[in-house]
C-alpha cells in the first residue's frame, strides 16, 4: 500500500483494504474462525519494547522461534512506514481484534453489524462531513430527519415539529440530553444563570438503571449524591412505591425533584420498568419522565414485542440505541423528545459563523444548534440505509428472529441443595470459565455480579439481531461452556442437570396451560444451567416480566419456552 497521493491511489488503498479484510476473514459470519486471539497487554507491551530496541540479530532470533506473528509495531515513529509494514499492521490489527461479526460473540449489548449499516458507515466516512448544516450535509440532513420522523412514530410521539429528535454519540449522551431538557423545562433560567441560588436538584433512576445517569449528574453539576436510586423488585424493575416514597423524602428535605429515568431493557437483566405507573407518578408530581430504551427500544419495531414498552408514549423523552440490539454500526443513538422547538431553545447559542440567518436557503434545515456538539457525525444515514434496504418489515423480522433465540432455555432442573458454598463456588467458576473461553478464543459471553439482587458472577448472555442467531449458535454456547468447565476440580458437586423425571414434573407447554418446555438434553448435565442467569431467566419467564416473553410458539423450536400471559402485559 502506498501513501495515497491521487484519486486512483485512494481507490487502490480502499480496494486493497477490502481484499485484506476478506483474506483475513474479518467479515466471517460462519463462526468457524476464533472470535479472538487473546494476547495479554503486558505481552503486547513487551513486544513493543523489544521492537523498539531490537537489532537485526535479535529480530532474526525472534523470528526463528516463530514469534514474529506476535509483532505489533504499535510505536509511532518519525519515519513513514513502508507499504508492507502498513499491510502487516492492518492484518495484525484484524488478527488481535475481537471479531464481533462472529455468531459466538455475545459479550456486549452490540455485536455484528447489518451489512447495509456497514455500507452506510463507509459511505458516510468517504463523504466525511458534519451534520450541523444543510450547507455541508444536504442529503444527510434529510436522512436524519426521516429517521427521526419514523422513530417518533415508533415511540408514539407526535410527528415533527411537535416531536423532535437528534442523533447522539451514544446512549449515555442521549440520556444526558434527557436530563438537560428536564432541567431546562423546569427552570429555563438555568441556561443563562446556572445553578446558583437554586435548591438542590435531584433525579431518580432505578438501582438497575444505567450508570450514565450518575455520570450525567456529575457533568451537569448536580452531584452524584443527588441521584436517588429507586429500589427494584426481584426482577430488576423499578418499584413505583419506592419512587413515590423517594420523591416525598427528597421534598421533605427541601430539595427539588426534576427528572425520572425509567428503563426499558436494563443493562444486565433487560428488565422493563412499569411505565404506566411511573408516568402517573411523574404527571402527579410534575416531573419529567425520560425513558432509557437504549437496549429495549428495538422491540418497538415488532408488533409482537412492542407491548413490553407499553406507556413509553406517555414519557417526555426517550433514548434508543439502534447500535445495540438492532445491529446498526457504532455509534447510532437517538434522543427523541415531545415539544415543538424545545431542543433548539434549550441548546442553541446562535454562532453566526455557522448558523447565519441570511443564507440563500431555508435555514430551518440547519439543525446543528439543537445539539450539544458542533461537528457531529452523520450517524442517521447508517440507520437510514439499513431501514431503506430492509424496510420496517425486514427490521421487524430480524428482531423476531433474535427474540426467538433469546428465549432459548436450556434444561435447568436443580438436584442439589443451593448452599452458600454452592453459590460461591459457582461464582468463582463463572470467572474461570470466562478466562478459558477468552484464551481459547472460541466464544465471548460477558459475566457480571448483580449486587442489588445479591448475586455473584453469572454469564450475561446477549443476543442481537446481527449476526442473526440460530438454534445451532445457541447450542454452541451451552456446549462450549460445558466443555470449558468440564475439568474443574470438584465440579461434579456443582453440576446440575436434567433428570428425565424432573423434566416430567415441569409444566408442559400447551396453549391453554402456560409453562416451560425444556429441551431434552441427556445427562451429563449442562453447565450453563448452573449459571445464575438461567435461573433468573427461568423465574422471570415464569413471572412473565421481561422482554423474553413469547406469546405464541413455534412447536418445532424445542428448547424454547412458552410463557404465561400476565395481567400486567396484556
Ligand atoms: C440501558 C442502557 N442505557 C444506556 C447505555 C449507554 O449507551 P452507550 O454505550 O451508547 O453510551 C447502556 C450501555 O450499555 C445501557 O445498557
Amino acid at each position: 500500500m502506498d501513501a495515497p497521493t491521487s484519486t486512483e491511489a485512494t481507490t487502490e488503498l480502499l480496494k486493497r483494504l477490502l481484499e485484506i479484510l476478506d483474506e483475513e476473514n474479518a467479515l466471517d459470519r460462519t463462526g468457524s474462525k476464533p472470535v479472538l486471539e487473546f494476547v495479554y497487554p503486558e505481552d503486547l507491551q513487551i513486544i513493543v519494547c523489544i521492537l523498539s530496541v531490537l537489532n537485526l540479530h535479535l529480530k532474526r532470533y525472534y523470528e526463528k522461534f516463530n514469534l514474529q506473528r506476535k509483532l505489533l509495531p504499535i510505536e509511532l515513529t518519525d519515519e513513514p512506514a513502508s507499504k508492507e509494514e502498513i499491510e502487516t499492521v492492518i492484518r495484525q490489527t484484524i488478527r488481535y481484534s475481537v471479531k464481533t461479526f462472529s455468531p459466538h460473540f455475545h459479550n456486549q449489548l452490540y455485536a455484528g453489524i447489518d451489512e447495509y449499516g456497514l455500507a452506510g458507515s463507509w459511505l458516510t466516512d468517504v463523504l466525511n462531513t458534519s451534520q450541523y448544516t444543510y450547507e455541508v450535509a444536504p442529503v444527510f440532513t434529510m436522512m436524519e430527519q426521516q429517521v427521526i420522523e419514523q422513530s417518533l412514530k415508533l415511540v408514539g410521539y407526535p410527528p415533527l415539529p411537535e416531536g423532535d429528535g437528534i442523533l447522539c454519540p451514544g446512549g449515555s449522551l442521549s440520556n444526558m440530553y434527557g436530563m438537560v431538557m428536564a432541567r431546562y423545562k423546569m427552570i429555563p433560567d438555568v441556561k443563562r444563570k446556572g445553578l446558583a441560588g437554586l435548591p438542590q436538584l435531584v433525579c431518580f433512576t432505578s438501582e438497575a438503571g444505567h450508570y450514565s445517569i450518575t455520570k450525567g449528574a456529575h457533568w451537569l453539576g448536580l452531584g452524584t449524591d443527588n441521584v436517588y436510586k429507586v429500589k427494584c423488585d426481584e426482577f430488576g424493575r423499578m418499584r413505583p412505591d419506592d419512587l413515590q416514597a423517594g420523591i416525598a423524602e427528597v421534598k421533605r428535605q427541601g430539595h427539588l425533584p426534576f427528572f425520572v429515568n425509567a428503563t426499558c431493557g436494563t443493562t444486565v437483566l433487560c428488565s422493563f420498568d412499569p411505565l404506566p405507573e411511573i408516568a402517573a407518578i411523574c404527571r402527579e408530581e410534575n416531573l419529567w419522565l425520560h425513558v432509557d430504551a437504549c437496549l429495549g427500544g428495538t422491540l418497538l419495531l415488532s408488533e409482537k414485542y412492542r407491548d413490553r414498552l407499553k406507556g413509553i408514549e406517555l414519557s417526555n423523552s426517550v433514548a434508543w440505541n439502534p447500535h445495540k440490539m438492532l445491529g446498526a454500526p457504532l455509534q447510532c443513538s437517538l434522543f427523541l423528545i415531545k415539544g415543538k422547538n424545545t431542543l433548539h431553545e434549550a441548546n442553541c447559542v446562535g454562532a453566526r459563523y455557522l448558523f447565519q440567518q441570511d443564507k440563500h436557503y431555508d435555514v430551518s434545515w440547519d439543525t446543528g444548534d439543537k445539539s450539544l456538539q458542533c461537528g457531529r457525525k452523520v450517524d442517521g444515514a447508517k440507520l437510514w440505509l439499513m431501514w431503506k434496504a430492509r424496510g420496517t418489515k425486514g427490521l421487524c423480522e430480524s428482531v423476531e428472529v433474535a427474540m426467538s433465540a433469546v428465549e432459548y432455555i436450556p434444561p435447568s432442573m436443580r438436584t442439589q441443595e443451593e448452599t452458600q458454598e454452592w453459590w460461591d463456588k459457582l461464582y468463582e467458576i463463572t470467572a474461570k470459565v470466562k478466562g478459558r473461553m477468552m484464551l481459547e478464543g472460541t466464544l465471548m459471553v460477558g459475566y457480571t455480579p448483580l449486587s442489588y439482587c445479591n448475586l455473584g458472577n453469572f454469564f450475561r448472555m446477549v443476543v442481537t439481531c446481527q449476526p442473526p442467531p440460530s438454534n445451532a449458535s445457541m447450542d454452541y454456547v451451552i456446549d462450549k461452556i460445558e466443555e470449558l468447565a468440564a475439568d474443574f476440580e470438584g465440579c461434579q458437586e456443582f453440576v446440575v442437570g436434567v433428570a428425565s423425571d424432573n423434566r416430567n414434573s415441569t409444566p408442559r407447554s400447551r396453549p391453554s396451560q402456560p409453562g416451560i418446555r425444556l429441551r431434552s438434553y441427556p445427562p451429563p448435565l449442562r453447565w450453563l444451567h448452573l449459571n445464575v442467569l438461567c435461573l433468573i431467566l427461568e423465574r422471570l419467564r415464569l413471572k412473565n416480566c421481561t422482554m423474553h416473553e413469547r406469546k405464541d410458539q413455534n412447536e418445532s423450536n424445542l428448547g424454547f419456552c412458552e410463557l404465561p400471559s400476565s395481567e400486567e402485559d396484556n
